[in-house]
């Protein structure tokens, strides 16, 4: 696979590496002779992945644990990318969970961490690093939106609301910055093997979900790869959830209300 940096080495920060779709990203782009900047909480396991990336592809791998829920982390990720003199060519705003509970049963402090990793944090990063990319007029952002921008809203979830907001910011953004050789992808997938159920607590009940709705990280991670160097502003992963969004978004709001009514009968 092809990328456009015959000539340079360039490098992909990626947040959320340490599991998931983000470790896969970081695979992918090392694959393709990109340095990588890891960044998630979990500092052992960037360092394993480190270690795994330099060994297997040879490429750089930096670490940089981040708690994205604080305020500060954009800015000091930016800090510290700018003491190691690294230039960042391609971002991967990918760290994200999702909460199972309901919205009252939650506190604010739950909301507001959430608010902060999914929608600030990401903006933030964007605005901080799309800067020098526009002044180099060469750079690629992956936003991870999902599926779940596009379908009827689950009863008193944050998670749709929050991934329709990556959805158009990243489309936004995708508009001032391509005339300058800087695309924004806005990735969508559907149901994906990582640790995202997991940690939400519902690993038990998506189990019994049919095998053709899931994808492997893996390939979620080469498609949003291609997708942003080919600089598509949204791209849904695999046929199946890209015929559902398909009609997802043609349905009449009333009858999206209606499906999105019939889970309290499914509860
Ligand atoms: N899996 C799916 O079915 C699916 C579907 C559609 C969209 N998505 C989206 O895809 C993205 C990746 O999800 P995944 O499935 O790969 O989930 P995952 O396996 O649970 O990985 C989530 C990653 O986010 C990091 N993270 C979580 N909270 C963080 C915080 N406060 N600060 C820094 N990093 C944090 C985690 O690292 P640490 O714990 O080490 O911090 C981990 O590396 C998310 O945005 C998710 O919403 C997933």
């Amino acid at each position: 696979m092809a990328n456009d940096t015959s000539s340079t080495i360039r490098t992909a920060l990626i947040t959320g590496a340490s599991a998931g779709i983000g470790l896969e990203f970081a695979r992918v782009f090392a694959e393709r002779q990109f340095d990588v900047i890891l960044v998630a909480r979990r500092e052992d396991k960037l360092n394993e992945i480190a270690t795994e990336i330099k060994a297997q592809y040879g490429q750089l791998a930096h670490v940089i644990p981040a708690d994205l829920s604080d305020p500060n982390a954009p800015e000091m990720i930016f800090e510290k990318v700018q003491e190691k003199g690294v230039t960042v060519d391609a971002l991967v705003n990918n760290a994200g969970y999702a909460i199972n509970d309901s919205f009252l049963d939650s506190d604010w402090q739950t909301h507001a961490q959430f608010i902060q990793v999914l929608n600030t944090s990401l903006v933030h990063l964007c605005h901080l690093f799309a800067k020098p990319m526009k002044d180099n007029q060469w750079g690629r952002i992956i936003n991870l939106a999902s599926v779940a921008a596009f379908s009827p809203q689950m009863k008193g979830s944050l998670y749709g609301a929050a991934k329709s907001f990556v959805l158009d910011f990243s489309q936004a953004i995708d508009l001032e910055l391509r005339d300058h050789n800087v695309y924004c992808t806005a990735l969508c997938p559907g149901f994906t093997y990582s640790e995202f159920h997991d940690v939400m607590g519902i690993q038990t009940m998506v189990d019994r979900l049919p095998r053709f709705l899931w994808m492997d990280a893996h390939t979620v991670a080469v498609e949003g790869y291609e997708a942003v160097m080919e600089g598509k502003p949204v791209y849904v992963n695999g046929i199946v959830n890209q015929g559902m969004t398909q009609v997802m978004s043609h349905l009449p709001l009333g009858i999206k209300q209606f499906i999105a009514k019939q889970q309290d009968k499914l509860s």
